[in-house]
């Protein structure tokens, strides 16, 4: 077991960087993408104040599809370019929407989700899927968050094997 050390009254900076330690470890001699997924999930949802809903899509057979989450039952499927989820996979760039009833083409999965951020998953220039995070509170991410997941997601994908899951 793991015992994983509180967070609370860090700032986000802290919240990263105790974050990035846990993940190291966890995945350390670990590189099964799926349960390396899993588990930065739960990380993620334990540490990070504010949310509702923190998972995974999966990028196969051309669609985005639900993978390891934590929150409220979601939506399966999203194709390439819709939502927040298929926008930031198709642009390949992490997507900050501060109110996503002002997002076109939001898809609202949890009707208490108020901002959501989105992160891709890019090895060796494959797109895998995404990491999503969704918030019930409006403005809850800024690039502080942007530069934080995307360091997580740098560790966990070159700490993990995707094989046939994604891409
Ligand atoms: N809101 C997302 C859909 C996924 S859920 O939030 C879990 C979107 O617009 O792509």
């Amino acid at each position: 077991m793991h015992a994983v050390p509180s967070v609370a009254g860090l700032p986000k900076a802290g919240i990263f960087a105790e974050l990035g330690q846990q993940l190291a470890g966890l995945i350390a001699g670990e590189r099964d993408g799926l349960a390396n997924a899993a588990n930065l999930t739960a990380l993620i949802h334990e540490a990070m104040p504010a949310l509702n809903w923190a998972g995974f899509y999966f990028l196969r057979g051309g669609e985005l599809i639900l993978g390891p989450f934590q929150g409220k039952v979601a939506c399966v499927r999203i194709g390439l370019g819709k939502g927040v989820c298929g926008t930031a996979a198709l642009n390949r760039e992490t997507v900050v929407v501060p109110d996503v009833h002002e997002f076109p083409g939001h898809i609202a999965c949890d009707a208490a989700s108020r901002s959501e951020i989105v992160v891709p998953l890019i090895q060796s220039g494959r797109l895998l899927g995404v990491l999503d995070l969704d918030s019930p509170e409006p403005g809850r991410f800024d690039h502080e968050d942007a530069d934080g997941l995307e360091l997580l997601v740098r560790l966990l994908l070159e700490g993990s094997d995707f094989g046939r899951l994604a891409g």
